[in-house]
C-alpha cells in the first residue's frame, strides 16, 4: 500500500489534519523541544487516512489500492534471475570510489544516451537513491537557513528532504489551464537572496507534466542570474504516455548557462527501488561543474554509502531491467487512457491532461472536504486514493491515482470512484 512508500506515511501532509486531534500533551512537547532538533515536525501522529486504512485491513474489509507506488508489489513479471549480477565475485573486494566506480558511471551515461541525452561519465555521481542525491546536493549547495524553490503541487517528500538539511522549501506553482505549465512569473518572484537552487520534477509527480524547453531555458536564466543551481528530478523520464509527449519534453542537460543536475535511479528506471542505486548527472559551465563534483566527491567520501556489488552490477541491471520498464510503460499508458475514457463519460469529473509518469489526477466535485472523501472512499466504496492536499494542490477536490495497479483492478477501482460522483 502506497501510504508508506514515501517513507513517512505522509505524516507531514497529515499534520494539518492530524488524528487524533491536538492539543498536544504539553510535557511531551517540552521534551521534544529540548531533546530533538526542529528539522522534523514534532507531531508524528499518523493521518486520518492511514488510520482508516489500518482499520479496514484489521477489520478484514478489502479495498482496491489506487495509491500503490511500489512496482515490486504491483504484479509485474520480474525475471527470477534479475538480480544475479549482484553476485559478481569482484564484489568481494572493497576499493571505495567516492563518486562511484567508473564502469557504473559509464553505464548510467549510456542509459542517458538511450534517451538521446549525452553525458560525460566523469560528470555522473552515484548515490543510493534520489533522496540521498537531494540530501547531498542540499548539503553542498546550501547553508542552514538557505532556501530552495520547489514545485507545487509535487512530490510530498520535499518537506522532509529540505527540513532534514535545515533548508527552507519555498513553493512555486504549476498551474492547470487545460494542461499544466510552470508559473514562470511566480517562480521569478519567489527568488530571494538566500535561494540556492530551484528543484524541478519532470515529468512532475503527480501532475505528469514534462517541463517544456522554453520553461527550462527561462528557469536556467533565472538560476544563472541568481547564482542558483537547477536540480531536475527526472526519475519518471522513461514513462511518457505517447511518443508525442516524449518529443515535447524539454532537455535539462542541454542547459549551458547555469549549473544543472539531473537526478535518476533504478527505483523508477527499471522498477527496482529495493536495489538502492541512484545518480546525478551534472551539466552547465565547466568550472562550476568541476567545483560541484569536487565538493560532491568530498561529501560522498564522508559516507561511501553505495555498495560495491550494486555498482558492479549497474550496467547489467540497467540492461536486464528494460524488460520490467517495458511492462510498467505499457501498464501506466493503458491505465492513463482508461482513466481518461472513463472520466470523460462521467460529467462531473475530469481526468487532468498529462504527458507521463505513474499517476493520474482526477478532479472531482467538492461536496465534502477531501479528507472526508478519501476516508469514506475506503470505508464505503472499498477504494483507496490519495487526496490532492497530500501533494499541496492549492484547492480541492482532486484525487491522485497510481497507474501501477493491474489493468482490471485499476478499471474496477476507478469505476467505484466514479460511481460515487455519478
Ligand atoms: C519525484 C520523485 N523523485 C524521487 C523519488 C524516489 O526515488 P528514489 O527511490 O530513487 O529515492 C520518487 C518516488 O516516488 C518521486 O516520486
Amino acid at each position: 500500500m502506497g501510504l508508506g512508500t514515501w517513507g513517512s506515511g505522509f505524516g507531514a501532509k497529515g499534520r494539518e489534519r492530524r488524528y487524533p486531534p491536538f492539543p498536544p500533551n504539553l510535557r511531551a512537547l517540552l521534551i521534544c523541544l529540548h531533546v530533538f532538533s526542529s528539522r522534523l515536525q514534532s507531531d508524528l501522529a499518523i493521518n486520518r487516512l492511514a488510520v482508516a486504512v489500518e482499520r479496514a485491513r484489521g477489520g478484514g474489509h478489502p479495498f482496491i489500492d489506487l495509491t500503490e507506488s511500489n512496482p515490486t508489489r504491483a504484479g509485474f513479471d520480474y525475471p527470477a534471475d534479475l538480480l544475479a549480477p549482484l553476485g559478481d565475485c569482484r564484489g568481494l573486494c572493497y576499493a571505495p570510489e567516492p563518486l562511484g566506480v567508473l564502469d557504473a558511471r559509464r553505464a548510467v551515461a549510456s542509459d542517458y544516451a538511450r534517451r538521446g541525452v549525452s553525458v560525460d561519465p566523469e560528470r555522473v555521481v552515484l548515490t543510493t537513491s534520489t533522496s540521498e542525491a537531494y540530501s547531498l546536493l542540499f548539503k553542498v549547495l546550501c547553508d542552514p537557513g538557505d532556501e530552495v524553490l520547489v514545485p507545487r503541487p509535487s512530490y510530498p517528500l520535499f518537506e522532509h528532504l529540505t527540513g532534514l538539511e535545515a533548508v527552507a522549501a519555498t513553493p512555486y506553482d504549476l498551474e492547470y489551464h487545460g494542461r499544466w505549465a510552470i508559473d514562470l512569473g511566480g517562480l521569478a518572484r519567489a527568488f530571494s537572496p538566500r535561494t540556492r537552487a530551484v528543484v524541478m520534477v519532470t515529468p512532475n509527480n503527480p501532475t505528469g507534466s514534462f517541463a517544456r524547453q522554453h520553461e527550462i531555458a527561462e528557469i536556467a536564466s533565472l538560476c544563472a542570474a541568481h547564482h542558483a543551481a537547477l536540480v531536475a528530478d527526472e526519475v519518471f523520464a522513461d514513462y511518457a504516455w505517447s511518443p508525442e509527449a516524449a518529443r515535447l519534453a524539454g532537455r535539462v542537460l542541454s542547459v549551458c548557462e547555469a549549473l544543472v543536475v539531473s537526478l535518476g535511479g533504478l527505483s523508477k528506471a527499471v522498477g527496482l527501488p529495493q536495489v538502492k542505486l541512484g545518480w546525478m548527472a551534472v551539466g552547465g559551465p565547466d568550472a562550476t561543474v568541476r567545483q560541484l563534483i569536487a565538493r560532491l566527491e568530498l561529501a560522498c567520501d564522508t559516507y561511501l554509502s553505495v555498495s560495491t556489488p550494486v555498482q558492479l552490477a549497474a550496467g547489467e541491471l540497467l540492461a536486464r531491467g528494460a524488460a520490467v520498464r517495458r511492462q510498467i510503460q505499457a501498464r501506466v499508458s493503458a491505465n492513463a487512457r482508461e482513466l481518461r475514457v472513463r472520466a470523460a463519460r462521467a460529467p462531473s469529473t475530469e481526468a487532468l491532461v498529462a504527458d507521463a509518469g505513474w499517476y493520474g489526477v482526477l478532479q472531482v466535485p467538492s461536496r465534502v472536504p477531501e479528507d472526508d472523501l478519501v476516508v469514506s472512499l475506503v470505508e464505503e466504496d472499498g477504494v483507496l486514493a490519495h487526496p490532492g492536499y497530500f501533494f499541496d494542490f492549492s484547492r480541492e477536490s482532486f484525487l491522485i491515482l497510481s497507474l501501477l495497479a493491474p489493468e482490471d483492478r485499476f478499471a474496477e477501482g476507478t469505476s467505484r470512484l466514479l460511481r460515487r460522483f455519478a
